[in-house]
């Protein structure tokens, strides 16, 4: 009907050149459809998967993963072309990124390092910068008033480390532990602490934005004669302490509370705080925004809830954390870990410094040889993230991830609900071109790899037994494994739980490839390489299929005509790479020397910008 419409406004040649336009047209697009949909082939009751383009071996030439795994390589040593091994090159460096003089005392900083053997690239600071900067907007003495007036305060004066707690707590020692290491080349300080798990300071970004100004407005290279090169110290401030101090501290909902802290126009800006925490959390169908052909491509902004809005409804965090307790007001109060709105200092999480085996998983053991290890995908821990609930639990990225590599669970909603499940959805197969999907169905294939369960599934209310009426049907709990025995597996993916992962350097130092997705911020994150030193993962988690099908391929052992032994689309090769370049780095720049050398950087930047002559502060000693 319509072509003879279309042909009646034609004749002759023209009408000729219409048709064969539309033939060769519609020959294009049929090769198109079947090169990018998969085929649904019967066999046996149970359906196969197959990519049409997968049995003949012709894969695209270059995987996604072998493109950010090279293009990381190049990244990872413009970094270290930045190292600098002499005091002179550090301190021009520092000036150079910093566009300031380092702080007094830089030089026993930097012998301290160098005895150390740390590795010192200024970026490795970043985040320092990053915390400290809107201080810079805040009088000296107001700061130094109110951290001297916390409640929970380490403090150093004459070289020597103290502690002021209401109670005795874990945190409280381990920190004051650390500063003790490093307090006789350190300046007078007090330094609160967030004694909570839960980051807690979320200053609106309009806030900050003008404490900003004023940083970059009072970032100079002061001539020579004009430098003041001692800290006051804080005699006077003890003579004279003023009143004790505490913030006013609000509950209310945490999304709301976070979205102030992104930038206007980001995508999370404006966007109000989800209330129906019913059925799936919305997940990409498709590639996660910002990646790169599906993975993550910069992992800055595949941890930033400010870009993400679907975060608030699929992250424990924004569900129901268990203890919210948050201040908009800017103050002093240093953490182990945060969310990037939010406005803590950063110190080394307390667990990293910490001898207990429960989160360093023994100090000494960090696993076999690469090869003698299980091909497999190994996760313990408690259903944690936050609050569950009956009606949120499907929200929380812990319960998500579990049952996304729970094979049984993946065949379910397959066959029963079209990809739907209770807590997931997943994505058409032709979004990901997966080896192993193109020989048995995506269930059968994580069953014969994954080893994931919950120890615990933290219901509420607690029943006061092990169970727990809504997620009993969902999940099988299984004993805890000791991080040691975990290491007996090659791949170890890291979920966020109430707040940051304590295991994630426990990981990284171990001969396995840690699968890390978070939304959280850590002190090392500048001098860790995606790619490089481990395998960034999206929050969602749908590129978790294709993370999996290129390390481990089909997972089956199969010979070639020659009989050699071979796993069809696997590439252990690279997995052994990263995993082992991962943990000689760790041993390299996340040694308990490298958190001493950060937090006496730190406290030093710290103590300057507690000082009456900040502007003029510095270290000169190697300008002759
Ligand atoms: C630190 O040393 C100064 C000068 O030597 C002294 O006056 C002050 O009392 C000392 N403070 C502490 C807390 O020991
Ligand atoms: C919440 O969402 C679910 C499914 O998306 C819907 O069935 C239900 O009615 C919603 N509940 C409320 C209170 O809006
Ligand atoms: C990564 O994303 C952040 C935040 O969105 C952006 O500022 C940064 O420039 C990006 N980095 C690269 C290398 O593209
Ligand atoms: C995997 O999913 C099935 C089906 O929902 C469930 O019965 C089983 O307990 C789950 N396994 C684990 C380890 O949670």
């Amino acid at each position: 009907m319509a072509l003879s419409m279309t042909a009646r406004m034609f004749s002759g040649r023209a009408l000729l050149r219409l048709l064969v336009f539309l033939a060769i047209a519609f020959i294009f697009s049929c090769t198109l459809f079947i090169w990018s949909h998969p085929m649904i082939i019967n066999s046996g009751g149970a359906s196969v998967i197959s990519h049409h383009n997968a049995g003949g071996g012709k894969k695209p030439a270059t995987h996604p993963i072998d493109t950010l795994i090279k293009k990381a390589g190049r990244e990872y040593h413009r970094l270290m072309a930045k190292e600098t091994t002499d005091l002179e090159s550090a301190a021009k460096a520092y000036r150079y990124r910093r566009g300031r003089h380092p702080p007094p005392w830089f030089d026993k900083w930097f012998k301290f390092a160098q005895d150390h053997d740390a590795v010192i690239v200024e970026d490795f600071f970043d985040q320092i910068y990053h915390d400290l900067g809107p201080f810079w907007g805040v009088e000296a003495a107001k700061i130094r008033t109110q951290a001297k007036n916390f409640e929970q305060v380490v403090s150093v004066r004459n070289g020597t480390a103290s502690q002021k707690t209401d109670k005795p707590r874990d945190w409280m020692n381990i920190w004051t532990d650390l500063t003790s290491t490093i307090a006789e080349w350190l300046p007078d300080i007090d330094v609160p602490i967030n004694v909570m798990d839960e980051s807690r300071l979320l200053v609106p970004w309009d806030d900050i934005d003008q404490y900003m100004k004023a940083e970059r407005a009072s970032r100079k290279i002061v001539p020579k004669p004009e430098v003041i090169t001692e800290y006051a110290g804080l005699q006077k401030l003890d003579e004279n302490p003023g009143e004790p101090f505490d913030l006013e501290w609000h509950g209310g909902n945490y999304w709301e509370n976070a979205r102030v802290g992104c930038a206007p126009g980001s995508p999370s800006r404006n966007v109000e705080a989800a209330t129906n925490f019913s059925g799936p959390p919305p997940m990409p169908q498709g590639f996660p925004e910002r990646s790169y052909e599906g993975y993550v491509m910069n992992w800055t902004s595949a941890r930033d809830p400010c870009l993400q809005p679907d975060i608030r409804e699929s992250h424990g965090t924004f569900v129901e954390p268990i203890s919210q307790s948050t201040s908009k007001f800017l103050f002093p109060i240093f953490g182990g870990s945060k969310l990037p709105m939010n406005n803590e200092i950063l110190l080394p999480p307390a667990m990293y410094w910490s001898d207990d085996p429960f989160y360093s998983g023994g100090e000494e053991s960090h696993g076999g040889p690469w090869e003698e290890k299980d091909p497999g995908v190994m996760w313990r821990g408690a259903a944690s993230g936050g609050r569950n609930k009956e009606d949120t639990w499907t929200r929380f990225q812990r319960h998500r991830f579990l049952r996304m590599i729970n094979g049984t669970a993946v065949q379910m909603a397959e066959k029963h609900s079209n990809g739907v499940s209770q807590n997931f959805v997943l994505s058409s197969y032709s979004t990901y071109h997966l080896t192993a999907t193109s020989r048995m169905d995506l269930g059968t294939w994580l069953n014969s790899i994954v080893d994931a369960a919950f120890v615990s599934l933290l219901c509420f209310p607690n029943p006061g037994n092990e169970h727990c009426w809504y997620t009993d049907p969902f999940f099988q709990t299984k004993p805890g494994k000791k991080m040691q025995e975990q290491y007996a597996y090659k791949y170890l993916p890291d979920i966020d739980g109430n707040s940051f992962s304590g295991r994630y350097r426990g990981f990284l130092r171990s001969t396995s490839l840690p699968i890390k997705a978070t939304i959280y911020s850590e002190w090392h994150d500048s001098r860790l390489v995606p790619w490089v030193h481990f395998v960034p993962m999206d929050n969602s988690f749908v590129d978790i299929y294709g993370i999996l099908d290129y390390f481990i391929g089909t997972g089956v052992e199969e010979k070639d005509k020659k009989g050699n032994v071979f796993v069809e689309g696997a590439h252990d090769e690279q997995a052994k790479e990263i995993a082992l370049k991962g943990q000689e780095w760790a041993e390299r720049v996340l040694r308990k020397e490298d958190m001493q050398v950060y937090v006496m950087r730190l406290y030093m930047e710290y103590a300057r910008i507690c000082d009456d002559n900040r502007d003029r502060l510095g270290f000169i000693g190697d300008m002759g």
